[in-house]
């Protein structure tokens, strides 16, 4: 269907927005592409008491839903830089949550949270089989490391940032609907990948993105957070993620 060549003729553009398929995007996650019970129970366990919490990356807010269906004392912040993504995350929420439609390589929020997660948004961590890797949606190696010290920034002491373990990436196709198939594709580059997301009814292609991700070693990673001020805690007990804690 695709290849690099394609690839590489998309213009910058279209590269690193969630715009290209955001009108699925519930569509493909809501057909198990994440187990949002199971992240909802984990973060609950992760946050503990904490009450304030940033999430990087809400998206259309499925997983802000459900952790306030599970607390709804939560106070929870979403940024994210894809505008149709908020847009559906406030339909769906209204004034249950708060929205910061920016990019994270910029983070400014004039307050601190007690907690800052992941779930597939500005980042995540893989397990290669040998370690973990750290898969930044932020594509250049100094500009994800400046953003992940706007992050801690702006923890409170003792805030933890928690970033969900998802699986290695494959390529494959999934029929979603009698109409929709999903299928994607993974280019490997010399510091990531770009991954090609892509949505078909009978007629031919309806939807499309390209994403570029950097991989960061987690030691590298870890050894960052620890000159930020933070310890790593480690997974958490079913190990679905990766824990820091600001000290
Ligand atoms: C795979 S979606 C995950 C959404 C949500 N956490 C969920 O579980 O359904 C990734 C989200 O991260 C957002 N994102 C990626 N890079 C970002 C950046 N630099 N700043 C803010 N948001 C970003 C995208 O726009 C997208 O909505």
């Amino acid at each position: 269907m695709s290849n690099s060549d394609d690839n590489n003729s998309k213009s910058e553009k279209d590269l690193n927005t969630y715009e290209g398929i955001a009108e699925f995007y519930d569509t493909l996650m809501l057909q198990g592409y994440y187990d949002y019970d199971e992240i909802t129970r984990d973060l609950n366990g992760i946050v503990g008491e904490r009450t304030k919490l940033l999430e990087l990356g809400v998206g259309t807010g499925l997983v802000a839903e459900q952790l306030l269906k599970a607390n709804p004392n939560y106070k929870i912040t979403g940024i994210d830089n894809t505008e149709s993504m908020i847009t559906q995350a406030q339909e769906r929420l209204g004034d249950k949550i708060n929205y910061e439609l920016q990019d994270v390589t910029k983070l400014k929020i004039d307050t601190k949270f007690e907690a800052a997660f992941s779930v597939g948004g500005c980042w995540y961590f893989i397990d290669n089989g040998s370690e973990l890797e750290l898969i930044s949606h932020i594509d250049d190696l100094e500009t994800c490391k400046e953003s992940l010290r706007k992050v801690v920034e702006h923890l409170e002491p003792g805030g933890v940032l928690a970033l969900a373990l998802q699986d290695v990436h494959s390529n494959y196709s999934k029929k979603l609907t009698d109409e929709l198939t999903y299928t994607q594709e993974i280019f490997k580059e010399d510091n990531g990948f770009t991954k090609h997301y892509f949505f078909e009814n009978k007629e031919g292609l309806v939807a499309e993105q390209f994403y570029r991700y950097l991989v960061v070693s987690g030691q590298e990673v870890h050894d960052l957070f620890s000159e930020l001020g933070c310890d790593a805690v480690g997974l958490n007990p079913s190990k679905k993620f990766f824990v820091y804690k600001k000290r």
